[in-house]
């Protein structure tokens, strides 16, 4: 039959099926080709347009980027690192010496992944305060804030548990402090520390448990977990950065500009720069690695690891219950609770984008960083200096006297203040952020003496006299 020259013709049924997959217009040459899928794999992760303004750098700071360069260089240095590590008591420290002085640049391996595993951590707090501090958890973000909050729980997780696999004296004995704090939990906190640690001490169950949690279940609940948390970030759309006085953002007459090559370009400097300071910085400085370990010879002090010496310092001022069961559960289920309770539904009070909400936001901010250093650190010294309350209250079990009175004083205070700032024309989300401000600082404040102001049997010191 002879073919009409006025339809355009049907292309082969090979063709079409190609077509489908590789989607026409095909380049012809390999570089197109190339360009094309690498496009279209882009295009999947993000929006094929986003508004100028999402890529201004001092907003987001590029925080949550940065963190998944850190979570890729943990990815691969980790499977480098697990060719070589052992996990057993006996064999897990001499594997990381002989890492260390046989294996080519097994050290710079090593401390690739101890300090992205630091700084992951650092800089999910960080992002998490430019959310915090941007509202850029106000709806329609509220879920991945939560989702967020998730990933941070599993970035301290897999800190936590990584800490162990050098089996050295630091390593042990960190673990050992930590894992012990479970055990004040009342009623599951034995149970919690038997699956961990599977007895009294840690040995070779704890290590094994430890390992399995580290390499094979938190790594693909984070994969999956950020994932979502990424595609959330494209269906809610990204926040935008706005002025003090600027009115609320209409997103349909904002200016746009294409992912390939504006959003992609800065990805991609982000990520290489990241991971070339990773590798200076660890080319430089050592991850520490003490004597091996040695269950019998505790060190003086013995500390938990860095991150979690804020509590380690509340022991020492309240009662167990109060540090491991209620703090945690508050903090929990206010950080949880947050993004529904503290935007104002009225549009024309919408205030995510703007750095501290307002003049008023930004005062609060610095007033409360100030006072939650000053009053954090005036406490820890009246506590270890003059105040002795089971000593004031003999009668009374410590649970009550150094934990239920010194506690509820400080929520009654915290919720006075929170009220008085009510009173004087504060809106929720302003004293929300006073509050999380001041508490904010004073857990840093307390991490930062725990660190470095506890010295011999935990006693305050001052550290350049040590
Ligand atoms: C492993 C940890 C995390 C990774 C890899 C990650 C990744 C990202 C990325 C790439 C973005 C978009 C760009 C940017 O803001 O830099 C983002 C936005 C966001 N993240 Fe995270 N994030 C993590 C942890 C957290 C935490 C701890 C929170 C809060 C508790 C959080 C809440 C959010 C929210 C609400 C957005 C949307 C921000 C907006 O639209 O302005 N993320 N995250």
């Amino acid at each position: 039959m002879e073919h009409d020259q006025s339809q355009p013709r049907q292309p082969g049924l090979l063709t079409r099926i190609r077509r489908s997959i590789w989607r026409e217009p095909w380049p012809e040459t390999d570089r197109g080709r190339m360009r094309l899928t690498l496009n279209d794999l882009i295009l999947h992760l993000h929006a094929p347009r986003v508004p100028r303004r999402a890529l201004r750098v001092t907003y987001s700071y590029g925080l949550g980027i940065i963190a998944i360069a850190l979570f890729l260089i943990l990815g691969f240095t980790g499977v480098l690192l697990a060719f070589v590590y052992t996990p057993s008591p006996d064999k897990a420290y001499a594997s990381i010496l002989s890492l260390q002085s046989q294996v080519w640049i097994g050290a710079l391996v090593r401390n690739l992944h101890h300090w992205s595993g630091n700084l992951l951590l650092i800089v999910s707090v960080l992002h998490m305060l430019r959310v915090f501090y941007t509202a850029a958890f106000h709806p329609p973000r509220e879920f991945n804030w939560l989702l967020g909050l998730s990933l941070l729980v599993l970035v301290a997780l897999s800190n936590f548990t990584g800490y162990l696999m050098p089996w050295d004296q630091l390593a042990y004995w960190a673990t050992t402090i930590s894992t012990s704090m479970l055990g004040y939990i009342p009623l599951v906190g034995d149970s919690i520390q038997h699956f961990l640690v599977g007895g009294s001490e840690i040995g070779e169950f704890a290590l094994r448990t430890f390992f399995a949690f580290h390499i094979v279940v938190l790594p693909p609940l984070m994969i999956i977990i950020i994932s979502y948390h990424l595609w959330r970030i494209r269906k809610d759309t990204f926040s935008l950065p706005r002025g003090l006085d600027e009115p609320p953002i209409d997103r349909r007459r904002i200016e746009r500009v294409t992912t390939i090559p504006h959003l992609i370009t800065l990805e991609l400097a982000l990520g290489l720069a990241t991971l070339a300071l990773m590798i200076a910085w660890s080319t430089w400085v050592d991850a520490p690695l003490e004597d091996a370990a040695n269950p019998a010879h505790p060190p003086n002090p013995a500390k938990a690891a860095w991150y979690f010496m804020g509590f380690q310092e509340l022991l020492l001022h309240f009662h167990p219950v109060i540090v491991t069961v209620v703090i945690p559960v508050l903090t929990a289920a206010g950080l949880f609770l947050l993004p529904y309770v503290d935007a104002d539904p009225r549009p024309e009070r919408d205030v995510t984008g703007v750095w501290f909400r307002s003049r008023r936001g930004r005062r609060l901010a610095a007033l409360n960083a100030l006072a939650g250093i000053g009053v954090t650190a005036a406490l820890v010294v009246l506590d270890e200096f003059w105040l002795d309350l089971p000593g004031l209250f003999p009668s009374l079990p410590t649970v009550i006297s150094n934990g239920a009175i010194p506690f509820g004083a400080i929520l009654w205070l915290l919720g006075v203040y929170y009220w008085v700032l009510g009173r004087r024309g504060a809106t929720r989300s302003e004293r929300n952020l006073a509050l999380f401000t001041l508490l904010f600082m004073a857990f840093v404040t307390l991490t930062v003496i725990g660190v470095f102001f506890r010295g011999e049997n935990m006693a305050l010191v001052l550290p350049w006299t040590t």
